[in-house]
């Protein structure tokens, strides 16, 4: 039998074909679209009633459907790559969506054709060997696979399932020739600036912290170059109480740049597995359950981001005013230099001690105040986007 991870797709389904289907709480389906029934091979009446594991590929790793019922059973959504096989033994792959509904679960898969999914085809490939060889139980294979995601560079699977998404999303958009989902691009860019904030916030800090010792090498260079209790001896000083200051300042800064990004990254996720929805509701007759459910969710969902683009925008905005205070800040660092560089003119000697301090000063300035521009320029980033997510919806109601 072929397996997933050596053999190319055998089955053709069409990138506008998206699954759906729904369990109750083990995982047995009760309903399913036509796309599900002629892709999979099996008619309707064989799979309503069957459990879901009727599409299972025997390659997919342990680890992928343990990560999957543990986040569904604690009413979480997951997404995650899938390889199925149809009832004559043809292999497919999609990007399966799971979601706890009421009485059980359901799920709506499209075609993966972004760049992701390769990646994850070798990840996938030593978890099953290691699974088959008796290497690793399920919960250690569990664990090696969020291992797995973040040595491929994502923060967590989390991460990695809304970024996988969104890839799926646009490039299925893309393929399709539509234009980009409305209020997803949107969704990206304030996750995108969030996250670079994050990133930059602990620049700074570190940034500040190379400052620390400045003080301290300039109180030696002074008590060498003029004795005890003159002028470059007092602007050490001062020096120091206002590291003191920043320190706890640049600590308060670096607290107040988490801007929520796991709510706004979950509310990604929902969003777009609502756009899918809203697809999949098309195809759907109106009187069925599963027309309700989806539409539900959909209005569930479009809350969860609204409220979650609210509270970054308001987070946002707050964090603005701790950037200005901050510049203000910085600015001390400024005057020392100044002074120094005032102090050091005055002497004929060996300077070179004050020069690098001076030199070192100048550097930290100039590096910190770039990362604040570029703090700066993603906070104007979510500030914008909220604002056009805000108008879409106002045009849109
Ligand atoms: C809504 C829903 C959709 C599912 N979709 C699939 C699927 O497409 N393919 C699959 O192999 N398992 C799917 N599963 C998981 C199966 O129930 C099962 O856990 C998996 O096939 C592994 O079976 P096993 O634990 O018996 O090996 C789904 C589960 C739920 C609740």
């Amino acid at each position: 039998m072929p397996n997933c991870f050596d053999e190319p797709e055998t089955d053709r389904f069409e990138l506008f074909d998206l699954f759906f289907s729904r369990t109750d709480e083990r995982g047995i389906i009760r309903s399913c679209n036509e796309t599900f029934v002629r892709v999979s091979g099996y008619s309707k009446e064989e799979l309503i009633g069957a459990p879901h594991k009727l599409v299972r590929h025997p390659s997919m790793p342990k680890a992928v459907f343990g990560l999957l019922w543990s986040a569904i059973q604690q009413g979480q959504p997951l997404g995650a790559y899938v390889c199925n096989r149809t009832k004559n033994g043809r292999l497919y792959w999609v990007f399966a969506v799971v979601l706890p509904v009421e009485g059980g679960y359901l799920s709506v898969r499209l075609k993966s054709t972004s760049d992701v999914q390769p990646q994850v085809v070798s990840l996938y490939r030593a978890l099953h060997a290691a699974e088959e060889d008796g290497t690793r139980d399920v919960s250690q294979s569990v664990e090696a696979l969020k291992e797995g995601i973040v040595a491929l560079g994502y923060n967590h699977y989390a991460d990695f399932m809304t970024q996988s998404l969104c890839r799926e999303l646009q490039s299925r958009n893309d393929k399709l020739g539509r234009a980009l989902l409305r209020g997803l691009g949107g969704l990206i860019t304030l996750n995108l600036n969030i996250r670079a904030i994050e990133v930059d916030a602990e620049n700074v800090r570190q940034l500040f912290k190379e400052t620390v010792q400045i003080p301290y090498n300039m109180r030696l260079e002074a008590a060498r170059l003029e004795g005890a209790d003159g002028p470059i001896s007092v602007i050490s000083s001062n020096h120091q109480q206002m590291s003191t200051d920043l320190s706890l300042a640049v600590e308060r800064f670096h607290k107040s740049a988490g801007l929520g990004g796991d709510q706004m990254r979950n509310a990604t996720f929902v969003f777009s597995a609502a756009m899918l929805m809203a697809e999949v509701v098309k195809g759907l007759e109106p009187e069925a359950k599963d027309f309700e459910l989806l539409r539900e969710l959909q209005i569930d969902f479009a809350g969860q981001t609204e409220e979650a683009v609210r509270d970054v925008t308001a987070r946002a905005s707050a964090f603005s005013c701790q950037c200005k205070d901050m510049r203000r800040m910085l600015t001390g660092l400024e005057l020392t230099r100044i002074m120094c560089k005032i102090e050091r003119a005055k002497f004929t000697g060996a300077t070179e001690g004050l020069d690098e301090i001076v030199r070192r000063l100048l550097i930290s300035e100039r590096k910190l105040s770039a990362v604040m521009t570029k703090i700066e320029d993603s906070v104007q980033g979510i500030l914008q986007a909220a604002t056009l997510l805000h108008r879409a919806e106002q045009n849109a109601a």
